[in-house]
Parts: structure tokens; C-alpha cells; sequence
């Protein structure tokens, strides 16, 4: 087994993040510690900015950051979305939404850490915004959002559902892919960065 530790304030993630990486033979540590979220314009920077508040722990280090990206909002709340959704919740969504197209995109940047060495891989599922918000699982938005090819949200799916698509899923299935393959084949995080918008 390799032991990774994840580092973030939020249950619903972790959970999300073992479970996707046990078949890698990865096992996941969750170590509970409010980490910094700059004012950024995209969610590398914050992943950077967490990296670097975690330098204190040995071994495999993993954080990640979230956001919700909506189009027709020019793509807000982004890289704002735990600050927007801490204070106004779903309705001002629903009201800036109303004649717009509801199109929307989870994205996830997930980096890891060991020592002197980081990575960052990218995941990102499409779908958009429901009428009202439905469900009692999940976390977050997931309640507002429906993927591409699922007729209810995220919320109403099991967490098995939402880890078989979810952009968190798909950015932590590469640390795991990676990790499985051990030193040679893991990436530079610049390798990573540069190659933008492929990584979904
Ligand atoms: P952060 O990565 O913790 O900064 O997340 C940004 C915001 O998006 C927070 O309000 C999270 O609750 C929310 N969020 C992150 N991931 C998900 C998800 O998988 N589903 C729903 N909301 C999410």
C-alpha cells in the first residue's frame, strides 16, 4: 500500500477520495486543517497556494481545489464558489439563471506533494443546472447540479454514481494511476499545468 495524505476541511471530499483511490493500492489519511484560499484567477493558484501550507508533512501530501463554472455567468462562481456559496447559498444562481443557458462544468485541480517533488491533474465532468435544488447526498452544489446523461443531480445520485463521473474522480483517478506506477512515470506539475484544457 502506498499511504497518502489528504489534507482539507471537508468530509464529503475525503470520502470521495478514498474510495476512488483504494483500488490503486493507495490508502488515504485525512488530515483535518483549514488551509488558505487566495484570491485567484484560477484554481492552480489556490492548489499551489494549499501546497505550500502543507510542506510540513512528510510523504505523499494530496490537496485539491473545487469549482463550479458556469458559462452564461461568465463562468462564475469558479474559483469563488465556496466563498459565494458560503454566504448566498443557491437562489441568487437560480435568479441570474432565469432566460440563460444553464450549462455548467465541475472542475477539479488535485496536487500532490513528496518532499521537494509536486504534481497537479486535472478532472472536469459537464452537465448544468437544475430547476431546483434536489437531493440529500453528496455536498456542496451537488445538489443543483445534473451531469450530462443523468436525468436528477449529483444529491440524488449514490456515491458510487457521482465517483464513476465526477470531475473530483477523474483528477484523483490520475494521482492514483500515477502513484500506482511509482517515480518514473509521475509528471512535473508544469508538465501538467501547460497542457490545459486536456486533462479533463
Ligand atoms: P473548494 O475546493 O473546497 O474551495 O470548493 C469550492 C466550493 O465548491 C465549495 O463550496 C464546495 O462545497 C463546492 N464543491 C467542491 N466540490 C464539489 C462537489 O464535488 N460537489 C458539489 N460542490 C462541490
Amino acid at each position: 500500500m502506498i499511504d497518502v495524505t489528504f489534507v482539507s476541511t471537508n468530509r464529503g471530499k475525503y470520502r470521495e477520495i478514498r474510495e476512488v483511490l483504494l483500488p490503486y493500492g493507495v490508502r488515504v489519511h485525512w488530515k483535518r486543517r483549514t488551509l488558505p484560499e487566495p484570491q485567484a484567477d484560477d484554481l492552480e493558484e489556490v492548489m499551489n497556494a494549499k501546497l505550500d501550507a502543507v510542506r510540513d508533512i512528510p510523504g505523499y501530501v494530496l490537496v485539491e481545489d473545487s469549482g463550479l463554472f458556469i458559462p452564461a455567468l461568465r463562468d462564475f462562481p469558479g474559483v469563488y464558489s465556496a466563498h459565494f456559496l458560503r454566504i448566498w447559498k443557491f437562489t441568487p444562481i437560480f435568479r441570474l439563471l432565469k432566460g440563460r443557458r444553464r450549462s455548467a462544468s465541475f472542475r477539479t485541480v488535485a496536487g500532490l506533494q513528496n518532499g521537494p517533488r509536486r504534481w497537479a491533474f486535472r478532472g472536469e465532468v459537464h452537465g448544468k443546472i437544475a430547476p431546483r435544488a434536489a437531493g440529500r447526498g453528496g455536498f456542496g452544489y451537488d445538489p443543483i447540479f445534473i451531469p450530462d446523461g443523468w436525468d436528477k443531480t449529483f444529491a440524488e445520485g449514490t456515491p458510487d454514481e457521482k465517483n464513476a463521473i465526477s470531475h473530483r474522480a477523474r483528477a484523483v483517478r490520475r494521482v492514483g494511476e500515477q502513484l500506482a506506477g511509482r517515480g518514473s512515470r509521475l509528471e512535473s506539475s508544469n508538465s501538467v499545468v501547460r497542457r490545459k484544457g486536456r486533462r479533463a
